[in-house]
């Protein structure tokens, strides 16, 4: 009798809820390239209107995006090079590059130390001597293995890891004439 009751409830009560699962299914909207009988062209994908602006940074051509002027890799970065720019390389360099490229560049991070490829050091020659817009490139379209940061690392720090990466570069070929006197003083003995 109770097996019965039961089956009665959920008899009555079964449709209703398939109901409602087959309103959320046909909702009032367009897939992506359906057919629309609503506009005259019957196409749902709608092409921009005149005068719209992108939402976001705007993304022109510029060197700032692309780390190219006419086609070739900028030389010098197109930000203004200070203080709080090298720092907030920094900071961004310790999270995304040290894991592989390791804290001074070295190409020893704990993620190669646990077997991923290892990175040339950035104090090679060859790297020393590539042009800043050539390590904007390499962050925004990857490289090898190496895969792109574009979605995660916007453009202007993109340009704060390479004003940071340029600091590594020239730290490990410094000298003490690079060392302010005042500084200098504090080093002890040479000069
Ligand atoms: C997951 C590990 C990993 C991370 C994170 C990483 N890289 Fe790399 N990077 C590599 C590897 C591996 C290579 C060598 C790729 C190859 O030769 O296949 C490389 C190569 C490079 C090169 C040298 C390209 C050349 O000409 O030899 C530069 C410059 C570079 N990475 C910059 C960066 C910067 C800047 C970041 C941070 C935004 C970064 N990488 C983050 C793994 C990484």
């Amino acid at each position: 009798m109770r097996a019965r009751t039961l089956l009665l409830a959920v008899a009555l009560v079964a449709p209703f809820g398939a109901g409602c699962r087959q309103d959320m299914h046909n909702q009032p909207k367009y897939k992506p390239l359906r057919e629309s009988a609503f506009f005259a062209d019957h196409r749902t994908s709608r092409p921009a209107i005149e005068g719209v602006v992108p939402r976001g940074p705007l993304r022109t051509t510029d060197a700032f995006y692309t780390g190219r002027a006419d086609g070739q890799l900028v030389k010098l970065m197109p930000v203004t090079l200070d203080e709080r720019l090298v720092a907030r390389g920094q900071e961004r360099f310790n999270i995304y590059c040290s894991p592989c490229h390791g804290r001074t560049g070295q190409g020893n991070g704990m993620i190669v130390q646990r077997g991923f490829k290892q990175p040339p050091s950035f104090h090679i020659d060859r790297l020393r001597n590539q042009v800043d817009g050539y390590f904007f490139d390499i962050m925004t379209n990857g490289f090898g293995q190496m895969p792109s940061y574009a979605p995660q690392i916007g453009e202007q720090d993109r340009w704060a890891i390479v004003a940071y990466v340029r600091a590594l570069q020239l730290s490990e070929h410094a000298t003490v004439n690079d060392v302010p006197d005042a500084e200098r003083a504090k080093l002890g003995g040479r000069s």
